[in-house]
Protein backbone atom coordinates (compact mmCIF):
# COMPACT_ATOMS: atom_id res chain seq x y z
CA UNK A 1 0.00 0.00 0.00
CA UNK A 2 1.36 3.18 -1.09
CA UNK A 3 0.66 6.11 1.77
CA UNK A 4 1.36 9.00 3.63
CA UNK A 5 4.11 8.75 6.08
CA UNK A 6 2.64 8.67 9.82
CA UNK A 7 4.35 9.89 13.21
CA UNK A 8 3.61 6.22 13.89
CA UNK A 9 5.93 5.35 10.84
CA UNK A 10 9.04 7.46 11.62
CA UNK A 11 11.29 4.28 13.73
CA UNK A 12 10.48 1.93 11.05
CA UNK A 13 11.52 4.91 8.41
CA UNK A 14 14.70 5.51 10.37
CA UNK A 15 15.63 1.93 10.24
CA UNK A 16 14.54 1.20 6.37
CA UNK A 17 17.06 4.56 6.28
CA UNK A 18 20.18 3.82 8.58
CA UNK A 19 20.51 0.06 6.57
CA UNK A 20 20.09 1.78 3.05
CA UNK A 21 21.20 5.36 3.30
CA UNK A 22 24.68 6.89 3.66
CA UNK A 23 24.25 9.84 5.40
CA UNK A 24 21.77 8.58 7.03
CA UNK A 25 19.02 11.30 9.15
CA UNK A 26 18.83 11.92 13.27
CA UNK A 27 15.17 10.61 14.04
CA UNK A 28 14.13 13.99 14.94
CA UNK A 29 14.82 15.05 11.46
CA UNK A 30 12.72 11.98 10.05
CA UNK A 31 9.71 13.35 11.81
CA UNK A 32 10.17 16.74 11.24
CA UNK A 33 9.67 15.73 7.56
CA UNK A 34 6.63 13.48 8.23
CA UNK A 35 4.69 16.44 10.29
CA UNK A 36 6.36 19.22 8.51
CA UNK A 37 3.17 20.87 6.02
CA UNK A 38 6.44 21.64 3.26
CA UNK A 39 7.11 17.82 3.18
CA UNK A 40 5.59 15.21 0.76
CA UNK A 41 6.70 12.00 2.75
CA UNK A 42 5.35 8.80 1.63
CA UNK A 43 5.62 5.34 2.41
CA UNK A 44 5.01 2.09 0.75
CA UNK A 45 3.49 -0.49 3.50
CA UNK A 46 2.84 -4.67 2.79
CA UNK A 47 1.62 -6.73 6.02
CA UNK A 48 2.54 -4.03 8.67
CA UNK A 49 6.24 -3.77 6.91
CA UNK A 50 7.67 -0.72 5.61
CA UNK A 51 9.17 -1.96 2.57
CA UNK A 52 10.17 1.91 1.48
CA UNK A 53 10.02 5.24 1.84
CA UNK A 54 10.63 8.83 -0.42
CA UNK A 55 10.40 12.34 0.82
CA UNK A 56 9.99 15.54 -1.02
CA UNK A 57 10.31 19.04 0.09
CA UNK A 58 8.99 22.00 -1.57
CA UNK A 59 8.90 25.62 -1.25
CA UNK A 60 6.72 27.93 -3.51
CA UNK A 61 7.39 25.90 -7.34
CA UNK A 62 10.46 23.85 -6.70
CA UNK A 63 10.85 20.42 -5.10
CA UNK A 64 14.31 18.81 -3.64
CA UNK A 65 14.06 15.03 -3.45
CA UNK A 66 15.69 14.75 0.17
CA UNK A 67 15.27 11.14 0.75
CA UNK A 68 14.17 7.67 -1.07
CA UNK A 69 14.87 3.82 -0.43
CA UNK A 70 13.49 0.49 -1.10
CA UNK A 71 14.31 -2.31 1.34
CA UNK A 72 16.92 -4.65 -0.46
CA UNK A 73 14.51 -7.66 -1.14
CA UNK A 74 11.58 -5.42 -2.80
CA UNK A 75 14.09 -4.18 -4.87
CA UNK A 76 13.45 -3.91 -8.93
CA UNK A 77 9.50 -4.32 -8.28
CA UNK A 78 9.08 -0.53 -9.28
CA UNK A 79 8.21 0.62 -5.72
CA UNK A 80 10.81 3.27 -5.97
CA UNK A 81 9.36 4.98 -9.48
CA UNK A 82 5.50 4.07 -8.01
CA UNK A 83 6.48 5.98 -4.55
CA UNK A 84 8.47 8.90 -6.65
CA UNK A 85 5.79 9.33 -9.29
CA UNK A 86 2.89 9.01 -6.64
CA UNK A 87 4.36 11.95 -5.02
CA UNK A 88 5.42 14.20 -8.12
CA UNK A 89 1.97 13.62 -9.10
CA UNK A 90 0.47 15.48 -5.73
CA UNK A 91 3.08 18.42 -6.39
CA UNK A 92 0.33 20.83 -8.13
CA UNK A 93 2.44 23.90 -7.70
CA UNK A 94 5.63 22.42 -8.79
CA UNK A 95 7.67 23.08 -11.77
CA UNK A 96 11.17 20.89 -11.58
CA UNK A 97 12.16 18.71 -8.33
CA UNK A 98 16.40 19.23 -7.64
CA UNK A 99 18.05 16.07 -6.08
CA UNK A 100 22.02 15.23 -5.66
CA UNK A 101 23.30 11.61 -6.02
CA UNK A 102 26.35 10.89 -5.08
CA UNK A 103 28.11 9.29 -8.62
CA UNK A 104 28.75 5.51 -7.75
CA UNK A 105 25.18 5.21 -7.11
CA UNK A 106 24.43 3.25 -10.61
CA UNK A 107 20.90 2.02 -9.11
CA UNK A 108 19.55 5.53 -7.66
CA UNK A 109 21.03 7.46 -11.41
CA UNK A 110 19.33 4.66 -13.29
CA UNK A 111 15.92 5.13 -11.21
CA UNK A 112 16.25 8.95 -11.66
CA UNK A 113 17.22 8.74 -15.37
CA UNK A 114 14.30 6.65 -16.14
CA UNK A 115 11.85 9.21 -14.55
CA UNK A 116 13.53 11.70 -16.70
CA UNK A 117 15.58 13.36 -14.08
CA UNK A 118 18.27 15.06 -16.38
CA UNK A 119 21.86 16.03 -15.07
CA UNK A 120 22.32 19.87 -14.49
CA UNK A 121 25.79 20.02 -12.21
CA UNK A 122 28.37 18.36 -10.16
CA UNK A 123 29.53 19.08 -6.26
CA UNK A 124 33.33 17.68 -6.05
CA UNK A 125 34.20 15.80 -3.21
CA UNK A 126 30.54 16.21 -2.12
CA UNK A 127 30.32 12.75 -0.82
CA UNK A 128 34.18 12.31 0.57
CA UNK A 129 36.23 11.03 -2.55
CA UNK A 130 33.00 10.72 -4.41
CA UNK A 131 31.25 13.83 -6.58
CA UNK A 132 27.51 14.47 -6.79
CA UNK A 133 25.73 14.53 -9.53
CA UNK A 134 23.00 17.38 -9.56
CA UNK A 135 19.32 16.08 -11.19
CA UNK A 136 16.74 17.87 -12.34
CA UNK A 137 13.31 17.46 -13.96
CA UNK A 138 10.67 19.74 -15.11
CA UNK A 139 7.22 18.65 -14.16
CA UNK A 140 5.73 21.43 -16.95
CA UNK A 141 4.11 18.83 -19.46
CA UNK A 142 2.59 17.12 -17.13
CA UNK A 143 0.54 19.74 -15.61
CA UNK A 144 -0.11 21.18 -19.03
CA UNK A 145 1.38 23.91 -18.73
CA UNK A 146 3.84 25.02 -21.88
C1 LIG B 1 17.65 3.43 -5.62
C2 LIG B 1 16.52 2.59 -5.05
C3 LIG B 1 15.61 3.45 -4.18
C4 LIG B 1 15.69 2.00 -6.24
O1 LIG B 1 14.57 1.31 -5.68
P1 LIG B 1 13.79 0.19 -6.50
O2 LIG B 1 12.44 0.04 -5.88
O3 LIG B 1 14.62 -1.03 -6.62
O4 LIG B 1 13.66 0.86 -7.93
P2 LIG B 1 12.59 0.47 -9.04
O5 LIG B 1 12.30 -1.00 -8.99
O6 LIG B 1 11.42 1.41 -8.95
O7 LIG B 1 13.43 0.75 -10.35
C5 LIG B 1 13.01 1.69 -11.33
C6 LIG B 1 14.13 1.82 -12.34
O8 LIG B 1 15.31 2.32 -11.73
C7 LIG B 1 16.46 1.75 -12.36
N1 LIG B 1 17.19 0.91 -11.43
C8 LIG B 1 16.77 0.46 -10.23
N2 LIG B 1 17.75 -0.28 -9.64
C9 LIG B 1 18.79 -0.28 -10.49
C10 LIG B 1 20.07 -0.87 -10.46
N3 LIG B 1 20.48 -1.61 -9.40
N4 LIG B 1 20.91 -0.65 -11.49
C11 LIG B 1 20.51 0.10 -12.55
N5 LIG B 1 19.28 0.67 -12.65
C12 LIG B 1 18.44 0.48 -11.63
C13 LIG B 1 15.93 0.91 -13.51
O9 LIG B 1 15.80 1.75 -14.66
C14 LIG B 1 14.56 0.54 -12.99
O10 LIG B 1 13.66 0.21 -14.00
P3 LIG B 1 13.62 -1.33 -14.56
O11 LIG B 1 13.54 -2.24 -13.36
O12 LIG B 1 12.39 -1.36 -15.41
O13 LIG B 1 14.90 -1.52 -15.30
C15 LIG B 1 17.08 1.37 -4.23
O14 LIG B 1 18.08 0.72 -4.99
C16 LIG B 1 17.67 1.79 -2.87
O15 LIG B 1 16.94 1.86 -1.88
N6 LIG B 1 18.99 2.04 -2.83
C17 LIG B 1 19.64 2.42 -1.56
C18 LIG B 1 19.21 3.80 -1.11
C19 LIG B 1 19.63 4.86 -2.11
O16 LIG B 1 20.70 4.80 -2.72
N7 LIG B 1 18.78 5.90 -2.24
C20 LIG B 1 19.06 7.01 -3.14
C21 LIG B 1 19.97 8.02 -2.56
S1 LIG B 1 19.32 8.71 -1.04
Amino acid sequence: MFRKAMVSDCAAIKRVMDENVVPTWPEENVRYAVENENSRFFVIEEDGEIEGYACVETVLDEATLTSVAVIPAKRRRGLAEKLLSGIFDGLAEVRTVYLEVETTNAAAIGLYNKMGFKEIGRRKNYYGPNDAVIMSLQLYNKKGVN
